[in-house]
């Protein structure tokens, strides 16, 4: 990284010079690591708005121009040429993958897709109608008991096998959840199916008569694996990377990134959008929703809209659009068909409204996902599931990069201290 510096002068005239370094493309960062030393002050960025928390050669958000590069490569173009297992080896390793590098990739995942058979017994320990997210975390959370022979995440083959496992595992897990919830027999994963194949056959396949997956259903999956994949360090990313920064167990920061991304404004947005456009019903309630959306003193948002970054379209929500018309054209006029015509309505009188055009609202990626797993009869409550197993190869990726980085240090942010000043304890017969 090249440098220039950023002039500090505080109040009483002493000076900084803070180091600025310049990255391949985006924004430059200004470096205050001294600040402290110099100046006596910390930075103050509730919600790291304005603030770096690393340098990454993973993924590039441009928000203004709509821009998403997974290593130097447009998601568009990824997501028009490409296969969800490529993504991951170019996610997890930096190139495209030759044949036979994709070849030996796409083996080592397949035949990495079985749990330890002693791991399904976790499952019989949830009630029925536990929240799919709340078993993944834990199972997954759980592998950190099972694999003992790859925890020296210094050892780079061991991070390999790590890497190979979660990913392959996940839709294993996930699937699990699911048929606890549906209350159907486990399906074991089948080495001759592809990622998302493999993850239908899983879902929906019954031991009483013959699945037959549907091509346009794994299509459709596999882009939405592709377009989850990374997204640079968002909060879910900068979790896992926080957890595993103290050099904890990789399955338990795994785990705290599900967990961070089942929440309402981050990966569990796409099942809350399901959620609200049921509650709006049809498009003659639309106007009175989006009013609430506007009214301050409503908390109702539009789930869906709005990004920390993208203040322009997010490009995935684009690509997910175009699936989601496919999708319904391929499985035809559908019940929930009237739920996608509602969200095609709503984003039309929302982007043309001036306080979802001044605030920079669009819709996001978790916009019309729903639309689509609902379409391929996954039920909402696995949405962030699904979501999960697209991003986990973007956890790990942020993880061996974050891990193999030999200046890396723990993560330690500083505060603003609001409390009381100090005083004395007063006893109990006094107070
Ligand atoms: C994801 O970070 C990532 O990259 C995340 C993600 C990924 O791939 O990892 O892209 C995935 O999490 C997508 C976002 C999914 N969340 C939602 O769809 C939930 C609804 N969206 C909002 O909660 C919100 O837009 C956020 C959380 C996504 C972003 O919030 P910010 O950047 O902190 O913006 P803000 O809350 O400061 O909002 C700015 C203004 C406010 O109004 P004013 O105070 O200026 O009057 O816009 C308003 C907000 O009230 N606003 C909305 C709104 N989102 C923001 N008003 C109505 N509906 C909304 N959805």
């Amino acid at each position: 990284m090249s440098q220039d510096a950023f002039r500090l002068i505080s109040p009483n005239g002493t000076e900084s010079a803070l180091p600025v370094h310049k990255g391949t493309t985006g924004p430059d960062v200004i470096d205050i690591g001294k600040l402290y030393r110099e100046q006596g002050v910390f930075t103050y960025d509730p919600g790291f708005v304005a603030t770096g928390s690393c340098s990454s050669d993973i993924t590039f958000i441009d928000g203004e121009e709509g821009v998403l590069m997974y290593r130097g490569y447009p998601v568009e173009q990824l997501a028009e040429h490409s296969n969800f297992i490529e993504v991951c080896y170019l996610l997890l390793y930096g190139e495209l993958p030759t044949k036979d590098e994709l070849e030996k990739f796409d083996h080592s995942v397949r035949t990495h897709t079985m749990l330890n058979e002693g791991m399904l017994n976790f499952f019989k320990g949830f009630r029925y109608d536990a929240h799919p997210m709340a078993q993944l975390s834990a199972v997954v959370g759980s592998m950190s008991a099972y694999y003992h022979d790859t925890t020296d995440i210094h050892d780079p083959q061991h991070r390999d096998i790590f890497a190979h496992r979660i990913v392959a595992k996940l839709p294993t897990i996930a699937a699990a959840a699911y048929k606890l919830n549906v209350g159907q027999p486990f399906i074991y994963p089948r080495n001759d199916l592809n990622y998302s194949e493999n993850l239908l056959h899983m879902l929906f396949a019954v031991p009483a008569e013959p699945y037959e997956i549907d091509p346009i259903a794994a299509e459709a999956l596999d882009l939405l694996f592709i377009l989850h994949a990374d997204h640079e360090q968002n909060c879910s990313t900068s979790t896992v990377r926080m957890a595993a920064s103290s050099g904890a167990n990789p399955y338990s920061a795994i785990a705290a990134g599900i967990s961070a991304l089942w929440g309402p404004a981050h990966g569990g947005a796409n099942e809350a959008v399901l959620k609200m456009l049921e509650e709006i019903g049809d498009v003659s309630q639309i106007p009175k929703y989006v009013e609430k959306a506007k009214d301050r003193d409503d908390p109702f948002r539009l789930m869906g809209f709005g990004h920390r970054v993208y203040k322009n379209f997010d490009p995935r929500a684009k690509i997910i659009r175009k699936m989601a018309h496919k999708v319904l054209e391929r499985l035809g006029q559908r019940d929930d068909t009237p739920l996608f015509d509602l969200a095609l309505e709503l984003e039309q009188v929302a982007l043309k409204d001036p306080f979802f055009i001044e605030r920079n609202l669009y819709p996001n990626v978790d916009f019309y996902s729903g639309v689509i797993y609902r379409a391929l009869g996954i039920p909402t409550s696995m949405f962030t599931v699904m979501f999960s197993i697209g991003r986990c190869v973007g956890w790990t990726a942020h993880w061996t990069e974050m891990i193999s980085d030999p200046s890396g240090k723990i993560s330690r942010p500083r505060q603003l201290y609001t409390g009381p000043a100090n005083r004395d304890y007063v006893a109990v017969k006094d107070r």
